[in-house]
C-alpha cells in the first residue's frame, strides 16, 4: 500500500483557473461563466471536481475583478457541505493564476488536482485516476488520448513546415493534471518559462510525468463548435444518466 494511505487526514484539492477571456469563444461574458445547459460552464466544472469523493477542498481563481461576482454565483448553484470552497482573484497568464490559487491552499492538503475551467465535462472516473495515480506515488499524473490529426511543427513566419513528429509518440494532454503538492509548488517557484500546462513545469523539474487515459469527454471548450459538441454531450447525460 503506498505511504501516503498511510495518514487518512491528507486531503485532496483542485485548483480551478478560470480567469481567462475566453476570446476565442468569441465577444462577451469571460467562458467560464457562459452557459451549458443553462448552468454556467464553471459551475460545471467545479461540480466534476466535487463529484470525486476524494476532492475535498476546491480552490476556484476567479477573473481579476470578478471574484466576488463568482463567489455569489458558486454560492447560488450550492455545492456538497463536504466540499471547501475558496475563491481568489487571478492573474494575466494562466500560470500566474495556478500559482495565485496554490497560495492559498489549507496546509493538510497533501495532493492537488489543476483543471481547466473550460473542460466542464470531464467524467468522474477520468479524476479518480489522476488522484489514484498521483496517491500511488507518481509526482505528476496527466490524462492523455491519441492524436486524431497529424501534426506538423512550422515556422510561424514563412509558413513553411519544418517537421512531422511520428504521430505515435505524440498524445493530447487533458486535465485534471494531478500532483504532489511539494512538486507542484516548487515547480511553480522555480520554472518561469512561459509554458501552456502545468505537467511542463515539473518536466522541467526533470522529474517524471505519468499518463493515465484521457477522455474524449473531458475536451475544453475552446471554440464555438466546442460549445455545440459540449451541449450535445451534456443533453445525452440528462436524457439517459439524470446527471
Ligand atoms: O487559454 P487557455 O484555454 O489555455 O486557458 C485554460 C484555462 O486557464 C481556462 O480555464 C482559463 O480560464 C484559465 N486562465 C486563467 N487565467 C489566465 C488565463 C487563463 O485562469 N490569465
Amino acid at each position: 500500500m503506498p505511504n501516503s494511505y498511510k495518514d487518512t487526514n491528507l486531503r485532496t484539492a483542485a485548483v480551478i483557473p478560470a480567469a481567462g477571456r475566453g476570446v476565442r469563444l468569441g465577444p462577451g461574458t469571460p467562458k467560464a461563466l457562459r452557459t451549458l445547459g443553462g448552468v454556467p460552464i464553471l459551475v460545471h466544472a467545479v461540480r466534476a471536481m466535487a463529484r470525486a469523493r476524494a476532492v475535498t477542498v476546491i480552490v476556484v481563481v476567479a477573473p481579476a475583478d470578478g471574484a466576488a461576482e463568482v463567489r455569489a454565483l458558486l454560492d447560488a448553484h450550492g455545492l456538497p457541505e463536504s466540499t471547501e470552497l475558496l475563491v481568489v482573484p487571478g492573474g494575466d497568464e494562466r500560470q500566474d493564476s495556478v500559482r495565485l490559487g496554490l497560495a492559498v491552499l489549507p496546509p493538510d492538503v497533501d495532493v492537488v488536482l489543476v483543471h481547466d475551467a473550460a473542460r466542464p465535462l470531464v467524467p468522474v472516473e477520468t479524476v479518480d485516476a489522476v488522484v489514484n495515480a498521483v496517491r500511488a506515488g507518481a509526482p505528476a499524473v496527466v490524462p492523455a488520448l491519441p492524436l486524431a490529426d497529424t501534426v506538423k511543427s512550422v515556422d510561424p513566419v514563412t509558413d513553411l513546415v519544418t517537421g512531422t513528429p511520428e504521430r505515435a509518440l505524440l498524445r493530447a494532454v487533458q486535465t485534471p493534471q494531478g500532483f504532489d503538492r511539494a512538486t507542484l509548488v516548487r515547480a511553480h517557484e522555480s520554472v518561469t518559462k512561459d509554458v501552456t500546462d502545468d505537467a511542463s513545469m515539473v518536466e522541467h523539474l526533470g522529474l517524471p510525468v505519468l499518463l493515465v487515459p484521457g477522455h474524449e469527454e473531458a475536451f475544453k471548450v475552446t471554440r464555438p463548435l466546442d460549445l455545440v459538441l459540449a451541449e450535445a454531450v451534456l443533453a445525452r447525460r440528462r436524457a439517459t444518466d439524470g446527471y
